[in-house]
């Protein structure tokens, strides 16, 4: 039947689709990647479509380079490029998708958007970032405390400000990898408590940042003000202002604690701008990290073609 998606096909809509030992190889596998960006040509003659909805740096830099370096073709298509924007179903498109490329990625909004047109795909789709999920961040977010600490199991990592996607993403894979997330948000933007990831971590959300962060060897912000919520941004920096990290919040951490975020930044909001550009980050590996945790994903997805 045309529009069955073919069984066995992989997609990575959430994060947890992989288990624990599948992220413990596939991170394991970025930082060989990460030592020797052009061992591998698992994308040796594939193309892969990269849709973006919603403006994008790093991760349409990081794809786009990721793929080349794999040996594929980056194929990017902003939003208004596609027959989608003129009522073309996402049923149909999936199906051409399917039968011209080897993946796609998409950047939307809504998860129900990418549910769907994972639904009728015979090809892997992964998500770039919708309204409730940022998986690859959280990819790169988890090689990067490895990197620094040499182990996840058992880490602390204190998220502090809005319940945002990158929260959330942070919170299902932090835990499926044995972390203990700690996340403090001001009322109304907290995660949904229903949240309940699985895993040998644990997820505690708070309202205090420093008590979140207390014993914490990570520190995590995101923007005040996601893509879609500027209708709303003076009451969101009002109501977060309480929640920046910044050296003071950084000594109520543990010992050598340093500080993350999954970028674009505003500093003097959620992150000063001695710690984004100072000795207590490893922001900009995270950055480009992003690349070499995506291109392990990239090869558990694809694996190679008879
Ligand atoms: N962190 C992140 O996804 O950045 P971009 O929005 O620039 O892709
Ligand atoms: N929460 C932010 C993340 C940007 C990478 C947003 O959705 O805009």
């Amino acid at each position: 039947m045309p529009g069955a998606a073919a069984t066995g096909t992989r997609h990575f809509l959430i994060g947890t689709e992989l288990s624990r030992e599948e992220l413990d190889a596939l991170l394991a596998r970025a930082l060989e990647l990460k030592a020797a960006p052009l061992c591998s040509d698992a994308l040796a003659g594939a193309s892969v479509a990269l849709i973006f909805e919603k403006p994008s740096t790093r991760t349409r830099l990081s794809f786009e380079a990721g793929i080349h370096e794999l040996g594929g073709h980056p194929i990017v298509l902003r939003a208004g490029e596609l027959q989608l924007a003129r009522g073309e179903s996402l049923r149909d498109t999936a199906l051409v998708l399917s039968r011209q490329v080897a993946a796609v990625g998409v950047r939307t909004g809504p998860d129900e958007m990418l549910a769907e047109l994972a639904a009728h795909s015979s090809i892997p789709v992964f998500n770039m970032l919708t309204a409730l999920h940022h998986p690859c961040q959280a990819l790169a977010d988890l090689l990067t405390v490895r990197e620094a600490l040499g182990r996840l199991d058992g880490v602390r990592l204190a998220y502090v400000g809005d319940g945002t996607n990158v929260a959330r993403s942070l919170a299902l894979l932090g835990v499926l990898a044995g972390m203990e997330i700690a996340i403090a948000s001001p009322p109304g933007y907290a995660l949904a408590e229903d949240l309940e990831p699985s895993g040998e971590g644990s997820l505690t959300l708070h309202t205090d940042p420093r008590e979140a962060v207390r014993g914490a060897d990570v520190l995590y912000t995101d923007v005040w003000v996601s893509m879609g919520d500027e209708h709303a941004a003076r009451e969101r920096r009002a109501a977060l202002a309480p929640y920046r990290i910044d050296e003071p919040l950084l000594d109520a951490a543990a010992p050598g604690a340093f500080a993350l975020h999954c970028l674009p930044a505003h500093p003097g909001e959620e992150i000063s701008e001695e710690v984004l550009y100072g000795a207590r980050q490893r922001i900009w590996d995270q950055a480009e990290n992003r690349r070499h945790a995506q291109k392990a994903l990239l090869e558990l997805l694809l694996p190679p073609r008879e």
